[in-house]
Parts: C-alpha cells; sequence; structure tokens
C-alpha cells in the first residue's frame, strides 16, 4: 500500500496557514461576496434591504450573524433561476437536487465556479489519501446530481484515471473493479454495501480487491459502518459531504491520515452552527445545524444557507482548517418517538453491533390511535438465519435500541436480500402513518 499522509509540499499552502491567515482571507472574500451577492441578484438586493442590512456592516467575520438566512424553500419560491447573481449566458453547468417530490432546486455555476470546485475535490481525494496517476472508479451518479460530474472533474484535475461508470448496475461494478483494478471508489456507502454482496456473490473476496481507498458521502454513514466497510474490502474509508446548494461534493473532507471529521475548505465557504429553533449562533463545540455562506461563488452565491445537517464545528487537526463531526442527521429525517428523538445513524450503529444481522435496513413509522411505533427491517446475514438465531439478534438488536437510543422498538429480522437496495442514496424512513 502506497503511503497515505501527504507530502506537504503538495498541499496548498491555505491548508495549513495559521487561522489568522485563514480568517484574514475569509474576511476579505466574505465581504467581496455579500457585495457580489447585493449588486447582482435582485432575491438578496431585496432580503437585505427588507432585514435592513447592508454589505458595507460587515466589519468582522461574526458580523455575518447580522445578515439573514437562507432556505432552500428560497430556491423553491424563485425555481428555476431567479436566484442567480450572474445572467444565463455566464453559466457553464445546471445542477440540481431531486428532492423528495415535485421540482428540483436548481444551482447554476460559472466556468470559475466550476474550475473551484475542480480543485477542491482534487484537494478532497488527496486529503484522502489519492495521489496523480491513481485509477479512481466513481459510482456516484452522473446527471443533474452533483455527485458524479463534481467527483469526475476533481478527480481529474487531481491527474487520476477515471472510471465514469455511474450509479446502478451493479454486476458490472463489480466486472469493471476486478479487470481495471481502480485503487479509489467515490460512492455512496449504502451502494458500496450492494457492491459489497455482489461482490460474495461472485465468489470474488472483497479483501484481494485493488481497492485500497474509498470516499464515501452525501449520506449519513456512523464510525460504526467505516469499520465494518474497511474490514470487509481491507480498505481506508473516509467521509466526504457536500450539498448542491452550496457546491456539491467537496465542501468537506476527511483527511486519511487522522479519520476524525470532515475539515471544511474554509477559503471557499464560511460555516456557522445555530440553534435550530431559535436562529442564535453558537460556539464551536455546541451541537446545532450547519449554516454555509459561500465566499467565492458567482453564479449562485449563498449567504447563511440554512443546510439542516446537526454536527459540531471542531478545531483543525491533520489541517488547519476546522472540522464537522461526523453528520448525525438531518433535522428532516429526526423521528421523534413518543417524545425521544432518533435518528437512523442511531439505529445503524446498533445494528452493527449485534453478529447475526446485515446492515441492510429501513424503519417503518405507524401509527395506531394516537400511539406512533417504529419498526426496524432488517436482513439476517445468510450464516445465521435459522428461526432461533433471527429471534435472537432480534431480542439483542431490540435491548440495544431500548437501552443506548431509549426507545421501544419492534424488530422484523428479513431473509438476506428482502431489504431494497440503494444505487445511491439510502431510503432509511418509510413513514406510513396517515397524513395529518
Ligand atoms: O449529496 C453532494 C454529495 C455528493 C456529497 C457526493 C458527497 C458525495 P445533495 O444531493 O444536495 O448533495 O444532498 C446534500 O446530503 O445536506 C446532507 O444532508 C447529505 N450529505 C451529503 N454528504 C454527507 C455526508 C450531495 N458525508 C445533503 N454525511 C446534505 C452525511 C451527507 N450527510
Amino acid at each position: 500500500m502506497q503511503e497515505l499522509s501527504p507530502n506537504p509540499k503538495d498541499l496548498d499552502p491555505i491548508e495549513t496557514a495559521s487561522r489568522d491567515e485563514i480568517e484574514a482571507l475569509q474576511f476579505h472574500r466574505m465581504k467581496r461576496s455579500l457585495k457580489h451577492a447585493f449588486e447582482n441578484s435582485p432575491f438578496y438586493r431585496k432580503r437585505f434591504i427588507e432585514h435592513d442590512v447592508h454589505p458595507e456592516e460587515l466589519k468582522s467575520l461574526g458580523d455575518i450573524a447580522k445578515f439573514p438566512f437562507t432556505y432552500k424553500q428560497d430556491l423553491r419560491e424563485t425555481y428555476p433561476f431567479g436566484m442567480f447573481a450572474v445572467p444565463q449566458s455566464r453559466l457553464v453547468r445546471i445542477h440540481g437536487s431531486s428532492g423528495t417530490t415535485g421540482k428540483p432546486t436548481v444551482v447554476g455555476y460559472t466556468a470559475n465556479d466550476i474550475e473551484v470546485w475542480a480543485n477542491l475535490i482534487a484537494r478532497s481525494i488527496r486529503a484522502a489519501g489519492g495521489r496523480p496517476g491513481d485509477m479512481l472508479h466513481n459510482a456516484y451518479g452522473y446527471g443533474l446530481f452533483t455527485g458524479g460530474l463534481g467527483a469526475h472533474y476533481g478527480a481529474e484535475k487531481l491527474g487520476c484515471t477515471v472510471v465514469p461508470i455511474s450509479g446502478g448496475m451493479t454486476e458490472r461494478q463489480v466486472t469493471l473493479i476486478d479487470d481495471f483494478k481502480p485503487r479509489i471508489i467515490m460512492v455512496t456507502p449504502s451502494y458500496m454495501l450492494s457492491i459489497l454482496d455482489e461482490f460474495r456473490r461472485q465468489g470474488l473476496d472483497p479483501r484481494e480487491s485493488s481497492l485500497e481507498i474509498g470516499i464515501f458521502g452525501a449520506e449519513p454513514w456512523t464510525n460504526a459502518m467505516r469499520e465494518e466497510i474497511e474490514q470487509a474490502f481491507n480498505m481506508q474509508a473516509v467521509d466526504i459531504y457536500g450539498l448542491s446548494e452550496v457546491m456539491g461534493p467537496g465542501v468537506a473532507q476527511e483527511c486519511v491520515e487522522t479519520k476524525d471529521g470532515l475539515h471544511i475548505w474554509e477559503d471557499h465557504f464560511y460555516p456557522e452552527i445555530i440553534d435550530p429553533v431559535t436562529g442564535e449562533v453558537l460556539p464551536d463545540g455546541q451541537m446545532g445545524e450547519l449554516v454555509f455562506t459561500t465566499l467565492t461563488k458567482e453564479g449562485l452565491p449563498m449567504v447563511r444557507y440554512r443546510t439542516r445537517d446537526l454536527t459540531r464545528l471542531l478545531p483543525g487537526t491533520a489541517r488547519s482548517m476546522r472540522r464537522i463531526e461526523k453528520i448525525t442527521g438531518r433535522s428532516d429525517d429526526m423521528i421523534i418517538l413518543r417524545g425521544v428523538n432518533v435518528f437512523p445513524t442511531q439505529i445503524e450503529e446498533q445494528i452493527l453491533k449485534c453478529a447475526g444481522l446485515a446492515p441492510h435496513f429501513q424503519i417503518e413509522l405507524t401509527r395506531s390511535g394516537r400511539m406512533d411505533s417504529m419498526t426496524v427491517h432488517v436482513e439476517c446475514t445468510p450464516d445465521r438465519a435459522d428461526t432461533a438465531a433471527r429471534a435472537a439478534s432480534a431480542k439483542e438488536l431490540s435491548h440495544h435500541i431500548k437501552s443506548v437510543v431509549g426507545v421501544s422498538t419492534s424488530i422484523e429480522v428479513r431473509d438476506p436480500n428482502a431489504i431494497a437496495r440503494s444505487e445511491g442514496k439510502a431510503k432509511r424512513v418509510l413513514d406510513n402513518r396517515p397524513k395529518e
């Protein structure tokens, strides 16, 4: 295996700059970006005037708190191009996030935005241990979703040989990994599990595969899942975070040498953690909702964008830029069950503790009368599929969930392959409660 820690001379100087240097750059860029939004996006101009603030009032980074938040709803209401700060003719690409219903939220990039994005993905892949010359199997979906093309151009920028396979056709994914021998794979963690199943189905030993590094993101996943994937493939598994409204993948990236959370590329994105209810800015270290202000985006600058993602800010380690802790989940995905907050990641963690259970699961919510109930559908492993083993696994899981998460659940231990497989982002929650 190649050396994973990067040679310091290969890093962008800002990755290891002092906090003072980073903050000076952020302040300069934030000022410019707010001015750009105010002068060129009718949406922001109106918003700032309504809130009685002007870009000139930014005297320090903390002054960003004077500015109003931006919400996904704002993108929906101005669909498709109403928030853009450049004429359409200056955009070289459009992406969108599918959302669960109806129309996508649309984002646009100038040539410079695409260049910055490619550089940040290149930086992210390098932080994950990738090097020029590596072959990279890119199984993020190509299309309106930012995962495929975002990763693609960054990997090329670093000097990798990209296999642009996109998501789906799992059998072929495994065949090409076996034939081409990529060192790196980029894919959602849940789809990596489908690829793992397919390796086994084809009688191939995943630990013998050429894959050394997996760069997994686009959905929440736990350190327990990291362990599972690393063991199964004998590889390094690191986390990549991003969202289309702010850019796409590569807003934050975990370094392979520390695997201690994701460094936000703070030279391009200014993070805040806020109390999701009051909107108050919280000090570093406290858990809350992640909010981003873009510092260099031209096509679609974002001011205090409410991500709905829950995490906390931590000081830099392998890089000077601050880290976010692995995302617990989105506030939208939080289940409130008889007064207890539950995230699918907490269930994932407990499943991975139980021998005899595979990490394929779905949470079903139902209601009878005024009582909500949660059923965890989870697969048994093929070697523990008999009735007695299943009953024991169900009992164990139910006990772990009750004692760690604090809720009573019913557990349905299903046959191997009974749970629908993801080819991208997994759908973890099935809400079968009557609509109010
Ligand atoms: O998922 C961008 C992306 C592609 C990130 C590939 C990483 C890899 P959207 O479709 O706009 O963009 O969804 C963004 O996905 O707000 C989070 O809720 C979730 N998410 C993304 N990365 C992670 C991660 C892409 N590493 C939304 N951990 C975000 C947890 C993540 N959640």
